[in-house]
């Protein structure tokens, strides 16, 4: 079997895992892989390298990804999935390994229709691809966001001021309520939950009033205020820093994460992960299971339709909202 394989969308830790142990599956089953660069445009443009055993050495633990990516959707350009098409049957490709996020899933899901055989593997530190309930990548940037909130309490308390992180997640609340939770915030301001700044900035004065001298306000980036205007990266978190400044009085700090939460190693959790649906990714193949998300149920890997990813991302649970505002101050 030929297998073609390509990392799109945004990096994260652990896509190099799952790279590595497609390599490693396919080479026990003598199958060949090769791999796309730049994800969906290396297909377009037959950008492709061989993958080995030796090539993908060493490479289990590092972040980022060998193949490289790019947020880049065939079927939105003119020509692109016949470009594709072409380039499967250039490379005599029996199926596609996709390893991406909703939008590079989302264009998988599409062509896939069209009767090309492709597998997809879900991965994003948004954790909010739908027909699994983990994502490559997610796991790490919990780890490191929460490793991050925590340097900032410290930082905060000892300077009595009001430390506001700004986390990723695009519209979901993943990140900043899995992360907030975890390093003890005092408050997470979510998607999921439209907040008022006049509310949190009064939370805010309480929780001094009652002795604390420091807080710390997670705000995920695709947070929403019904009396603050704000939207997007490194524009929600600003503008709840100056106004608590406004309302509180309180000296106030602003640290925008961003791309931090990508980068660096892939947490052991993810690499086992990652090392599972690239091994379950290469075994859908051999029993023909195109069109398929390999994907994690109930502690095991299963394969759900493929098409599953266009249902939109998949919500916070409601036990994560409920805690995080029952054991925060706002
Ligand atoms: O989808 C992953 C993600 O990290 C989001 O959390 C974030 O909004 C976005 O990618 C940032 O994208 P870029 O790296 O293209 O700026």
């Amino acid at each position: 079997m030929r297998i073609g394989l390509l990392t799109g969308g945004g990096d994260c830790p652990g896509l190099n895992a799952a790279i590595r142990a497609v390599v490693l599956r396919a080479n026990a089953a003598r199958d060949d892989v090769v791999g796309f660069h730049h994800g969906w445009r290396g297909v377009v443009e037959g950008d492709v390298e061989t993958l080995t055993p030796a090539s993908t050495r060493g490479i289990l633990e590092t972040g980022g990804t060998m193949l490289r990516t790019a947020r880049y959707h065939p079927d939105e350009h003119e020509g692109g999935v016949a470009a594709v098409q072409e380039s499967i049957e250039r490379q005599r490709l029996d199926v596609l390994i996709v390893v991406g996020g909703d939008g590079t899933l989302g264009s998988a899901s599409s062509i896939a229709s069209i009767e090309i055989p492709i597998i997809g593997i879900p991965k994003t530190i948004d954790n909010d691809v739908a027909g699994t309930t983990r994502c490559i990548g997610f796991d790490t940037a919990v780890a490191t966001a929460a490793e991050a909130i925590d340097r900032v309490h410290t930082t905060g308390e000892s300077h009595d001021r009001v430390m506001v992180v700004e986390v990723m997640g695009r519209s979901t609340g993943w990140l900043a309520v899995c992360a907030g939770l975890a390093a003890g915030a005092d408050a997470i301001c979510l998607p999921e939950r439209l907040m008022s700044i006049h509310e949190l900035a009064k939370a805010v004065q309480s929780h001094h009033d009652a002795g604390s001298t420091s807080s710390v306000i997670v705000v995920a980036e695709g947070a929403e205020f019904f009396d603050c205007g704000a939207t997007g990266t490194g524009s929600v978190g600003a503008t709840v820093a100056s106004d608590l400044v406004a309302l509180t009085g309180y000296e106030t700090r602003l640290t925008v994460l961003g791309h931090i939460q990508r980068g660096g190693m892939p947490s052991a959790a993810d690499r086992l992960l990652a090392t599972s649906f690239g091994a379950a990714a290469v075994d859908a193949a051999h029993d023909r299971a195109f069109s398929s998300l390999v994907s994690w149920h109930d502690d095991n890997v299963e394969l759900r339709p493929l098409e599953t990813v266009m249902q939109g991302c998949r919500p916070v649970p409601a036990y994560l909202l409920k805690l995080a505002s029952d054991l925060t101050i706002c």
